[in-house]
């Protein structure tokens, strides 16, 4: 069963179902994309390394935030404020227990959140942004919520970059954000058959 959750959720076209997925998922996900080699983690730290310059106190929002395994590896670099996010209570119930994060907030990202604007320093963003899961329209709400000179860390994968209109409305927002930085594409899962490549996107937020 283990390899088949990738295309049970990146196919499914219900936000509601999807998260009945995650619900089944949860206890089985680390574990899975542990062993499927999962990337972000490592690709993510490398960012916080060399691409940008913040505090170990950075205000940072985990945005779709699952179980929290790239919030694990922010915490071994000693990141001490995370804001976790997402829909699935689930999924917040195995992140939860990981005691890694300052506040945990169960909302969709399909919509407009209940948080403040201009709050964060950081907004992550991993496996979120994607085909079955959360449209183009949430970078809106992404940049909402980043500061003035914070910065935006996004994954998407190449194959949907253009085709779900992610390329689009990341243009449309040139007035309000600044490329940092986009990395060479990787393969997300490289243990696993399905898995695409991706990059990460980083940009920062400019006020207007
Ligand atoms: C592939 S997991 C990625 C989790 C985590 N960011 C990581 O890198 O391990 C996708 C996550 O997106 C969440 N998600 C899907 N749709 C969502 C929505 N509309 N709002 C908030 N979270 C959502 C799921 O519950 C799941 O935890």
């Amino acid at each position: 069963m283990g390899k088949k959750w990738l295309d049970i959720v990146y196919n499914e076209k219900s936000s509601v179902r999807l998260k009945e997925h995650y619900k089944n998922w949860a206890s089985k996900y680390d574990n899975d994309l542990i062993d499927w080699g999962y990337a972000y983690p490592t690709q993510v730290k490398k960012i916080l390394e060399s691409n940008i310059k913040i505090k170990r106190n950075s205000k940072i929002l985990d945005a779709g935030c699952g179980t929290g395994l790239v919030a694990e590896t922010l915490n071994d670099m000693k990141f001490n404020n995370i804001i976790g996010l997402d829909y699935s209570a689930d999924m917040l119930k195995i992140a939860k227990s990981k005691k890694i994060y300052k506040k945990l907030i169960q909302e969709s990202l399909s919509k407009k959140t209940t948080l403040r604007s201009n709050q964060f320093d950081v907004v992550l963003c991993t496996g979120v942004l994607t085909s079955g899961h959360v449209g183009a329209k949430a970078i809106n709400e992404l940049i909402r919520v980043t500061k003035n000179q914070g910065y935006l860390i996004l994954s998407i994968a190449e194959s949907i970059y253009e085709k779900l209109g992610f390329k689009n409305e990341i243009e449309k927002n040139n007035f309000q954000i600044s490329k940092i930085k986009i990395s060479k594409p990787f393969v997300a899962l490289p243990n696993h058959e399905s898995s695409a490549t991706s990059k990460i996107h980083i940009y920062q937020r400019k006020l207007t």
